[in-house]
């Protein structure tokens, strides 16, 4: 579980009351906790424009591809394509198809992570972005990205970073130096909202100043003391989200950043990898590693060691809950069979990666001694393994007492 302390929860509440109707004039400091906080986010990636608006990452992906456009429209050039590598996540693709584009794909190398060689043989002038995931879905960061930034922007291109794991990255690297011209951050990841579970959460998007006037309306600006939401900016994409974005996320957001300082969020940034890459030294050997290589904050095994018992992931996944575990993700990427995604996070003790190796290894030799036991798991839970597909097909949303 990522640190996302109670007394950020406490601080959201206190703005629940306001009404986003409120006038302008008794909003001033929500307004300013917007600005300061759109400096911050500039400021940890690098870049010169944010809008806060966005109200997931894919919404942000989506704001970014429809800015992209505005701005081809805006140059007078008609570009149709969009490079998405096979580790870029899911949302990329169907984000930049919503904003009319054409996805092209790009293999990884054998290293898990794209190569200049491979950008260069797609890229033309019918290319109007790369959309990158950094670290990607693998969980590698992408080395060449400095070099594959030069070859995108060489040919009239932009170069879209999905920030969404932000958590490997602040404070270490700006992707903006990396060459990089949009991004968009999971607030509801890195800065301090619980990830899934359904609740709301904010995707930001962060831009170079070629791009700051498509942001989406209304921007807040400055006027002497005073802020204003500036609604007349002719080049904006327009309204993206009612209202400003989800506020309560917002404020979350801003009082991790300051609680946690510029060495903090830094010093976040290196528990999570160094966590991630202790479990996969821990596990190496017992599962099977399909890029053995340092990771950021998650490593990706497979069930291929375990295959030949007749044991899958979804096996070892379920037995992980019969010893008190909450499951990774599973089945993600999709670019290595049987994946088996684990994130330790930077809050997760050596004790507890520790106690978590050693039942991945109990794990793998039960499936060597009694693979019954995975297939069956879990045992020790009420529920046992559930029809997925009744579920999904007939889900039953509400307790009702048993009669
Ligand atoms: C790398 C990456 N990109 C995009 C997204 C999509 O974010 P959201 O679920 O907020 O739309 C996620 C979500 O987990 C992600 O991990």
């Amino acid at each position: 579980m990522k640190y996302n302390p109670k007394v950020n929860e406490e601080i959201a509440k206190m703005f629940a009351r306001v009404h986003p109707y409120s006038p302008q004039d008794s909003t001033q400091g929500i307004l300013e906790l917007m600005v300061q906080l759109e400096g911050f986010l500039a400021e940890i990636t690098g870049m010169d424009g944010v809008s806060l608006q966005p109200a997931a990452g894919a919404h942000g992906e989506l704001t970014g591809m429809l800015m992209i456009k505005a701005c081809l429209q805006h140059r007078g050039e008609k570009r149709t394509n969009v490079l998405v590598p096979d580790t870029a996540h899911g949302t990329n693709p169907s984000s930049l198809s919503m904003a009319s584009f054409q996805a092209v794909g790009i293999q990884s190398n054998e290293e898990g992570i794209i190569g200049p060689e491979q950008v260069a043989q797609k890229m033309n002038e019918d290319v109007a972005a790369i959309m990158v995931t950094n670290p990607n879905t693998l969980g590698l960061f992408e080395e060449h990205l400095k070099k594959i930034a030069e070859i995108v922007h060489g040919k009239g291109g932009f170069v879209y970073c999905d920030g969404a794991n932000l958590n490997a990255l602040m404070g270490v690297v700006k992707l903006g130096d990396l060459g990089v011209d949009l991004v968009h951050i999971n607030l509801h990841k890195t800065f301090s909202t619980p990830h899934g579970g359904g609740g709301p959460g904010a995707g930001p998007i962060a831009v170079k100043k070629e791009l700051s006037p498509f942001l989406p309306i209304p921007v807040i600006e400055k006027n002497g003391k005073t802020y204003r939401l500036n609604e007349e900016r002719p080049l904006s994409i327009g309204k993206i989200r009612a209202f400003y974005g989800n506020f309560g996320v917002l404020a979350r957001a801003y009082a991790y950043i300051l609680s946690m300082g510029a060495e903090g969020l830094r010093r976040a940034t290196e528990m999570a990898v160094l966590n991630a890459n202790y479990l996969m030294k821990g596990l190496r050997g017992y599962y099977d590693l399909p890029y053995d290589r340092p990771c950021m904050h998650e490593c990706v095994f497979t069930d291929k060691l375990q295959e030949r018992f007749h044991v899958s992931t979804l096996d070892i996944a379920k037995r992980l809950i019969d010893y008190g575990f909450y499951p990774p993700t599973i089945y993600f990427p999709l670019v290595v069979k049987g994946a088996l995604m684990i994130e330790p996070t930077e809050s997760e003790s050596k004790e507890g990666l520790d106690r978590f190796i050693q039942t991945m290894i109990a794990i793998s030799e039960e499936t060597k001694e009694n693979p019954d036991l995975l297939r069956q798991a879990p045992q020790k839970v009420k529920t046992r393994r559930l029809d997925e597909v009744l579920a999904a097909r007939k889900p039953k949303l509400r307790w009702k007492p048993q009669t």
